[in-house]
């Protein structure tokens, strides 16, 4: 690799990379991403491997602390977070002042920035135990959060964490509980949400964590900077994009289920419509998360519905795309997106819940990636250049001299 910065000061040579397609801005040792071949490590561990033996809990210890817990780290650090689950009371009219209807991503990263100013005194990001503090109420209190925000749409009473259930349980009971009747978690679904948190844990230098990470370079507090991610995910051509998806599904399934018209538009290139779930920047194979979430989406939607007329407009999408030469030719495969959305749907969750599902997942990368940021003495303040294309100097004329 070129060193820039000995190259920039020697030459003032600036690179002109839009989306920094093509810039290195860290040394990590969090995620490996093959794009070519398709694959996907936590540090060194095969996303497969994880999804099918690992829990959420103890996937998120790797990615912060680097390697897999012994039986009494992973207690202990269950153990952190459990005895965080539950938010301030006075948090509760925060949720009430926000109108029926918001979308709950903003709730969700306003929540997060709220969250802190309850812990004032400890955001030091120079002070480890300020860290750990943060990495477990981060962790703890995100799924308290997002079920409180959805719980407010929908009118019903807050629901309290269960501290006997394990992540993925515990936040489907918040969600689907309710006060008068007795809520069993199903096994098969909270086995289900963890493999989706647990695909979505982590992608390296994305857009929401490197806005974490360029957030926290001006050493803020890792609440802001996690609240800062949260927002980055929220747009359509990244965690929001799943929503996109069912939405997409939903357009095809009314017009009476006929495909080409959305491939058509999607390789038009005077049209802004996009396939949305298809395209990566780096992965220019199947993602290896799409493959493992179209198996649970299978599994799942025969579990809960039987069938979904979504999940098989979208299968029959992705092998008339697989098969045309337009996405062959750019290499657009399925991404993480395509078919989580389904699986949320047949949970039963509403379509703007879809990309916090995808926040509360991501969240233990950005802690990851926050913390070895910080930890980083190369480490300077994320200050990207630009090459100025306005004017040269102007003078300054008076209202009445404008013409
Ligand atoms: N549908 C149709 N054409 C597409 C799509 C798509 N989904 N994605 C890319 N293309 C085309 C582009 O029009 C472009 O064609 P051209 O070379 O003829 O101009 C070519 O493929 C390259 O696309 P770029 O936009 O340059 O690729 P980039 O790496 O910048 O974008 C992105 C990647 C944003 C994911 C893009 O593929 C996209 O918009 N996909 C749909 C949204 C989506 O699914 N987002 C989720 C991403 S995954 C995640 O965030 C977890």
């Amino acid at each position: 690799a070129i060193d820039i910065r000995k190259l920039r000061s020697e030459t003032g040579l600036v690179t002109y990379d839009p989306g920094y397609g093509n810039t290195g801005s860290v040394k990590s040792e969090i995620t490996f991403i093959d794009g070519e071949n398709g694959i996907l490590r936590y540090r060194g561990y095969p996303i497969e491997q994880l999804c099918e033996r690992s829990d959420f809990i103890e996937t998120s210890y790797l990615l912060i602390y680097g390697d897999l817990p012994t039986r009494e780290q992973l207690d202990s650090f269950r153990e952190s977070i459990t005895y965080h689950t539950l938010l301030r009371e006075d948090m509760k009219p925060f949720f009430d002042a926000f109108p029926r209807d918001a979308h709950p991503m903003a709730i969700l990263s306003a929540g997060t920035s709220a969250m802190s100013t309850f812990y004032q005194n400890q955001q030091d990001p120079t002070e480890p135990w300020d860290v750990e503090v943060s990495t477990y109420r981060l962790m703890a209190k995100l799924p308290t959060v997002a079920a409180f925000a959805y719980k407010r749409s929908i009118g019903q009473p807050y629901i309290y964490p269960r501290n006997d259930l394990k992540f993925a349980a515990n936040f489907l009971h918040m969600m689907f509980a309710v006060p008068a009747e007795p809520y069993e978690v199903d096994p098969d679904l909270a086995r289900a949400l963890t493999e989706l948190l647990i695909l979505h844990a982590e992608h390296e230098q994305n857009c929401s964590t490197s806005t974490v990470r360029l957030v926290g370079s001006s050493q803020a507090n890792m609440f802001a900077s996690v609240s800062a991610g949260i927002n980055a995910l929220w747009g359509p051509l990244h965690g929001g994009a799943n929503q996109r998806v069912v939405e997409m599904l939903k357009g095809i399934r009314d017009a009476d289920g006929d495909t080409s018209d959305f491939i058509q538009r999607a390789k038009d290139p005077d049209d802004p419509f996009r396939l949305m779930g298809f395209g990566h920047r780096v992965y220019k194979n199947y993602d290896p998360r799409a493959r493992i979430i179209k198996d649970t989406a299978d599994r799942v939607i025969r579990k809960l519905a039987g069938s979904d007329p979504l999940f098989e407009i979208a299968q029959e999408l992705e092998e008339t795309a697989l098969n045309d030469d337009y996405f062959v030719e750019r290499r657009l495969y399925p991404n993480v997106d395509f078919y989580s959305g389904l699986i949320y749907r047949a949970m039963g969750l509403p379509i703007d819940m879809y990309p916090v599902l995808f926040a509360l997942g991501r969240l233990p990368g950005w802690i990851a990636q926050w913390r070895e940021m910080n930890a980083d003495p190369d480490n300077r303040i994320g200050r990207p250049r630009q090459i100025y294309t306005g004017h040269p100097e102007r003078e300054y004329r008076g209202i009445e001299e404008r013409t």
